[in-house]
């Protein structure tokens, strides 16, 4: 198993989800995790599954100022972090015509500048340790044009963005930037839906080549990989993490391929 002993890492978007599934996978390798999301409760029951001394600081990363504020709490209980999950999110799917500006200021907030607010928080101190690693989840939104999502696929393209010029500034301090594009990932996002949208789950099953929804552990294993010396010579990248979704055509009828075959 990866060892990930005396490093400290922040988690955003921890209550649950792929913040939850990749602070248990980073507990896991022994790294010290800081959980940050607005639900106390649901951070404390993540926290009490944890066994590394995990710290709770709840944060509104909505808000103006968030990410600076939270960068400072966290440096006032720990002396600095060796990585960064930026995994907070929110969707918004929305039809353009039905967007308003609070709509995309919130989402933009949330995603995309608490994102960068806490990362330049946080770098100073990677920096006095010799170096880190920032992982930023995006999405496959940003990589592919999904429909009636515009702002969120905006978000998240902006993250990659983002994250190879980030990659390109601090490079120099050994900081690594990379994000985690993933595909369809069963949590609280798709919940409802996936609950009350008849033939929601088969049809975008049909979508991708490994034939299933992912999960937040699919997830975690990558933040893992992002967060330890495996990845040591990987910066600027978005690794897509879909089953075979973004890039791969897949076909949602297999038995039609023979009569396509010369
Ligand atoms: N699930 C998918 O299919 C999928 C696909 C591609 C990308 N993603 C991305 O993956 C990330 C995690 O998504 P998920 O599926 O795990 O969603 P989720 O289960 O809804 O979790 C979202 C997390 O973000 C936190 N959060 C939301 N609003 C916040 C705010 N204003 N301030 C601070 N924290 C906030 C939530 O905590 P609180 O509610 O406690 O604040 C929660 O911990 C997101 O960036 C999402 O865009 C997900």
């Amino acid at each position: 198993m990866t060892d990930l002993s005396g490093k400290v890492v922040v988690v955003t978007g921890a209550s649950r989800g792929i913040g939850e599934a990749s602070a248990k996978a980073l507990d896991a390798c022994g790294a010290q995790v800081i959980l940050t999301g607005r639900t106390t409760d649901d951070l404390e029951r993540v926290a009490d599954q944890l066994s590394n001394e995990p710290i709770v600081l709840p944060a509104d990363l909505s808000l103006a100022g968030a990410g600076t504020a939270l960068a400072e709490s966290v440096l006032n209980v720990v002396d600095g972090v060796d990585a960064l999950v930026n995994n907070a999110g929110i969707p918004m799917r929305r039809m353009p015509e039905q967007l308003s500006e609070d709509d995309i200021d919130l989402v933009f907030a949330i995603n995309v500048r608490s994102l960068l607010t806490l990362s330049i928080g946080l770098a100073p101190s990677m920096k006095k340790r010799g170096g880190g690693s920032i992982i930023n989840v995006s999405s496959v939104a940003g990589v592919r044009g999904p429909g009636a999502r515009v702002a969120y696929a905006g978000t998240k393209g902006a993250v990659d963005a983002m994250t190879r010029a980030l990659a390109s500034d601090w490079g120099p301090d050994n900081i690594r930037v990379n994000s985690i594009a993933p595909g369809l990932i069963a949590t609280a996002i798709w919940e409802e839906s996936r609950e009350t949208i008849p033939g929601l789950i088969e049809d975008m099953e049909g979508q991708i080549a490994l034939k299933r929804w992912g999960f937040g552990d699919d997830i975690a294993d990558v933040v893992v990989f992002f967060a330890s010396e495996a990845s040591r010579y990987v910066t600027g990248e978005t690794l897509v993490v879909d089953g075979g979704l973004a890039r791969v055509t897949a076909s949602a009828k297999p038995q039609v391929l023979p009569e396509l075959l010369d």
